[in-house]
């Protein structure tokens, strides 16, 4: 009952984006046990900003694939189903974005890195796959990014708050919304009907315990994910807050706090590397 209260209040106060057409129906395409390689690639083709996205992303360099991708069915031979659906979504994101302000600029640096870190964790802990990490990492926050163009005269309030006071997001949310980013990003997981790996970080990556999730994956995914999401903050990618590696309980995927500050140098070269390449 709580849930479709906080549903209802959601609801009338957020306006919910719609995923982009060719994504929501190539991942209804993909769930289709008979769906071929070629009446996907089909699809993505037809649309060609969305099919460059595409490659783009799984061409990252942090796989060290030694070939290109450069083809739409390579990319689902190399990476197969299930991380290309991830791909699929994570190449929708830029049509969800509405505005680039400050903010937007603050926010999508914070989830470059945070796509950056977790597979890069991922690579370390074998925890999860690098591509599912980081598409996650990609996508964790987007419900703060709807609740910035939703109401935004409400969210600059919580932005200005978090910065003042140097408070946590989803504290000062719960405080002056009600609700916080977590929630949403959870509500419009489930309206796009994403895979469900996506919509479980988007929904517990701040979460202290987790509940039984029906794969084992998915409590890994959004451990690394939270590591991630904190060692970014840690450097000052994006935003900053000043956490330390206890606080942040890095032994729970299994990291040395040597290996931590190692793997911390290799994500900042890198975001340094890739920030301004997407910025040329
Ligand atoms: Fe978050
Ligand atoms: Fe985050």
């Amino acid at each position: 009952m709580r849930e479709e209260l906080l549903e209802k209040i959601i609801m009338e106060t957020v306006d919910i984006p719609s995923l982009p057409q060719v994504a929501m129906k190539v991942l209804h395409l993909m769930n289709d046990d008979y769906s071929s390689i070629n009446e996907l690639e089909k699809i993505i083709a037809n649309d060609q900003a969305f099919s460059t996205r595409i490659l783009r992303i799984a061409n990252s360099p942090y796989y060290g694939r030694g070939r290109s991708i450069d083809t739409i069915s390579t990319a689902i031979i190399l990476v197969g189903f299930n991380t290309m659906k991830n791909l699929v979504v994570a190449a929708s994101l830029k049509d969800i974005h509405r505005k680039f302000g400050l903010f937007e600029q603050k926010l999508w640096e914070h989830s470059l890195g945070v796509s950056i870190a977790a597979p890069i964790l991922a690579a370390e802990t074998k925890m999860v796959v690098p591509e599912e990490a980081m598409v996650a990492g990609l996508i964790h926050d987007v419900g703060k990014t709807v609740l910035n163009n939703s109401v935004p005269d409400k969210y600059s309030l919580v932005i200005e708050k978090v910065y003042e006071e140097g408070a946590a997001f989803m504290e000062v949310e719960n405080e002056m919304l009600g609700f916080n980013h977590c929630n949403v990003g959870g509500l419009i997981a489930r309206k796009w009907k994403i895979p469900k790996n996506l919509e479980t970080v988007i929904e517990y990556h701040h979460a202290e315990t987790f509940p039984d999730f029906e794969d084992n994956n998915y409590e890994a995914l959004c451990q690394i994910v939270q590591i991630a999401d904190a060692m970014c903050l840690g450097l000052g990618i994006g935003m900053e807050r000043n956490i330390t590696p206890a606080d942040i309980g890095i032994d729970r995927i299994g990291l040395s706090e040597k290996k931590f500050d190692e793997l911390k140098e290799k994500v900042q070269k890198i975001y340094t590397e890739q920030r301004s390449k997407l910025l040329e």
